[in-house]
């Protein structure tokens, strides 16, 4: 937080809604669905892919911007599965734009000591990109900053069908019985070891989830903005910020905490109350 204050011009927008936040109750890790990329291209009279090329600043603003409010985990949703829909040279685009960013923000993420790494089945990607995204996340594997997670051929039902095969495979080859919690289904994500996200972002003004971390967002606080994602800039991360820090966050009790799951397990509650 005090690094994002000292980088901030102290007569900025960004530096007086920085000072109005609790550095105390910042979300641990944020979510976004980077929506909109094509309507601001449209808008322009643009093709597509320089929507997706604007896009890329967006991307390197806000992830400069949680490394100074020293937020936990960005979880960036990049491409889903669906996407595979779209014309093979807008797809070839995305993947030309990754190789280029993490050739260009290399340097930067380790001078951040942001962690990258990737969700989704990256199998299916060109082999130049997977080989691209393996060296960024060996060059950043020891560090200890933002775990930033960039959602590539990611498909939330896909995930947890993968976690739920993984676990029958892993009873038949054990002989394991075949009765699992909450905790144990979590291991298997590809988010584990991460906290759920606090916050989801959605830009562009769509109000839909597009199954994106399904299980992980069950308690995430939604802020949703008519903003593409090209103009999404730190001054609209803050103003997220602070709407998140008015919110009265139940998890369907009254404490306003999410309830262990070794505790919920315990009582032998599953947390399905509504709030
Ligand atoms: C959604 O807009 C955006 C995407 C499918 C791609 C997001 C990719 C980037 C921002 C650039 C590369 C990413 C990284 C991490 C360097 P859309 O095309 O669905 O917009 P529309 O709904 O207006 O058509």
């Amino acid at each position: 937080m005090q690094k994002f204050l000292e980088w901030a011009a102290p007569d900025s927008r960004e530096f007086r809604l920085a000072r109005q936040l609790d550095p105390a109750k910042l979300p641990g890790h944020i979510a976004v669905i980077m929506d909109g990329n094509g309507r601001w291209a449209k808008r322009r009279a643009l093709p597509r892919v320089a929507g997706h090329r604007a896009g890329v600043q967006s991307v390197r603003e806000i992830i400069e911007s949680c490394c100074r409010l020293g937020i936990e985990a960005l979880t960036l949703y990049a491409f889903s599965v669906e996407n595979w829909k779209r014309p093979k040279f807008e797809i070839e685009t995305l993947w030309r734009l990754l190789s280029h960013y993490l050739h260009v923000e290399l340097p930067e993420l380790k001078a951040n000591n942001v962690r990258f790494q990737t969700i989704g089945r990256i199998e299916a990607l060109p082999q130049k990109t997977r080989d691209d995204i393996d060296y960024a996340i060996v060059e950043t594997a020891a560090n200890t900053g933002l775990r930033l997670n960039v959602a590539l051929n990611y498909s939330g039902r896909t995930e947890i069908v993968d976690a739920v095969n993984s676990l029958l495979r892993r009873s038949r080859r054990t002989g394991a019985p075949l009765e699992i919690d909450e905790q144990m289904f979590s291991d298997q994500l590809c988010t584990a070891g991460l906290p759920n996200p606090d916050l989801l972002i959605r830009t562009s003004g769509e109000v839909r989830i597009s199954n994106f971390l399904l299980w992980q967002i069950a308690y995430s606080e939604i802020w949703v903005t008519e903003k593409y994602w090209p103009d999404f800039r730190p001054v609209d991360l803050l103003e997220s910020l602070l709407d998140f820090q008015k919110r009265d966050r139940r998890y369907g009790g009254l404490n306003g905490r999410e309830t262990p799951r070794a505790e919920l397990a315990a009582a032998g509650t599953p947390p399905y109350s509504h709030e």
